[in-house]
């Protein structure tokens, strides 16, 4: 397994571009097996969580092609035969029970493994099996799977997600599009990722009402044909990078290939650290303000602040002069990197679902690691301000989620190095 060894304290200046989303790109490879023809998919990074989906999508039968260099997978679902989703890759990557959706919605028939634990607290999927019973599927749980089953045509009817769920909406969209005669999902996620997915169904001959409302109202149609579509740039990649540039005073970071659009209210938050922000067509530019202000923030659904920049904007707050709060309202204990943090000198303390962080404090390196995506970048974070040398295990997860991190921090300033941890 590799590790990150940094040396810091070291500002970030220049340019870094930002990759394809992952988490966009995961429901649009789902959604062209639904099509009768080959879909391509421009935008694409090269991340663990897409060759494990690819490799999730093969298992049907389907023919996929990742052409790595240009960032392009063609799905041709021509030979989509074997409908399940097995225990050995969907326990990698939560997001594998798509699979759910589009193989009932296009085939009536699926099993896939129940997605399992996660690096932080439960993460149910009651509302993705109790949606798709409200369409008019049967579900049923047998060891360890999912097998459900759908007629020809379902009625539909109307679902409520409480709370509102981006891969309970996704699962839904998929399933209903070649299949319920009406079903309206109320309390839909607006995500842009969902909004994504709807209109890029849309081209591919859906019907969708509502799209990027709370409200969504799908019609069956007969068939859906694959189309050439480009994935969105990743806002949490760029929001990850916004906040790196605010915790060092020298630095100055302008991200491009920035769907700034998709960022929602997050960039008029992050003004309140004091930084200097300055917004173009898909560039941002971040110069860090000498004085970091303190800050109180919650996560909320889009656009409101996201939950997965939570780790980071606590991170960045041990350098504010001052009392922050950060409180997940989304996931309500995402904080395993409060005791890492802790280790380096950060001044943390979790309360209910609430990260009160006390600043300014010098940090200093040690030898730190996470188990999740988000908390292992925050870590990144403070290693590049820390004095000395930090070294963040296990960073398999950011490999996950982050595409060519080191090498984009590195060619800002950065000094981070990847080693064999057990050499
Ligand atoms: N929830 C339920 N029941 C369900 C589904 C969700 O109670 O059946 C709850 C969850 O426990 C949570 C809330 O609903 O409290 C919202 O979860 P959601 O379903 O929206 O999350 P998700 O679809 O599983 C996606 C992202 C996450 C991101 C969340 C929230 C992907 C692949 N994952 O997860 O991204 O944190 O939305 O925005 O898109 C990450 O990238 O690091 C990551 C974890």
């Amino acid at each position: 397994m590799d590790k990150f060894i940094i040396e810091g304290p070291t500002p970030l200046n220049g340019t870094i571009p930002i990759s394809g989303s992952k988490n966009a790109a995961l429901p649009l490879m789902a959604a062209a097996l639904l099509g009768d023809s080959p879909t391509t998919i421009t935008n694409i990074p090269k991340l663990r969580d897409i060759y494990t989906f690819n490799n999730v999508i093969r298992v049907t039968g389907t023919h996929v092609d990742f052409n790595e260099e240009e960032g392009t997978l063609s799905i041709d679902p021509a030979n989509l035969a074997h409908l399940e989703a097995p225990y050995e890759l969907v326990r990698k990557m939560r997001a594998s029970f798509y699979m759910l959706g589009a193989l009932l919605g296009k085939f009536g028939q699926a099993r896939v493994s129940l997605p399992g634990g996660c690096a932080w607290g439960p993460r149910p999927v009651d509302l993705h099996l109790n949606g798709l019973r409200a369409m008019g599927a049967e579900i049923r749980l047998e060891e360890g799977y999912v097998i459900a089953e759908a007629p020809r045509k379902m009625e539909g009817g109307s679902f409520t997600l409480n709370p509102s769920s981006v891969g309970a909406t996704i699962n839904l969209v998929l399933a209903s599009v070649l299949r319920a005669e009406k079903f309206t999902i109320n309390n839909a996620a607006k995500e842009p990722d969902v909004v994504l997915l709807c209109t890029r169904l849309l081209e591919m001959g859906a019907d969708i009402e509502g799209i990027g409302t709370d409200t969504l109202t799908i019609r069956r149609v007969n068939s859906l044909e694959g189309v050439s579509i480009r994935n969105a740039a990743d806002r949490i990649e760029a929001g990850t990078f916004m906040i790196a540039a605010a915790m060092h005073p020298e630095s100055d970071v302008t991200l491009t290939g920035v769907d700034v659009g998709d960022l929602g209210h997050f960039p008029k938050i992050f003004q309140k650290t004091g930084a200097d922000v300055t917004i173009g067509d898909d560039t941002i530019r971040v110069k860090a303000p000498e004085k970091l202000n303190p800050t109180e923030i919650k996560t909320q659904i889009y656009p409101g602040f996201p939950t997965d920049l939570q780790a980071q904007w606590s991170t960045m707050m041990t350098q504010a002069s001052g009392a922050s709060a950060v409180t997940d309202t989304i996931y309500y204990d995402r904080f395993s990197y409060v005791p890492e943090a802790t280790r380096l000198g950060a001044d943390m303390k979790v309360v209910e679902n609430t990260v009160h962080v006390t600043g300014k404090t010098p940090l200093k390196g040690a030898s730190v690691m996470s188990t999740d995506l988000r908390a292992s970048v925050s870590l990144v974070l403070a290693g590049m301000i820390a004095e000395g040398k930090t070294d963040v295990l296990r960073i398999y997860h950011l490999d996950r989620g982050y595409e060519d991190l080191e090498q984009k921090l590195t060619a800002a300033g950065a000094q981070i190095t990847r080693a064999d941890q057990d050499a």
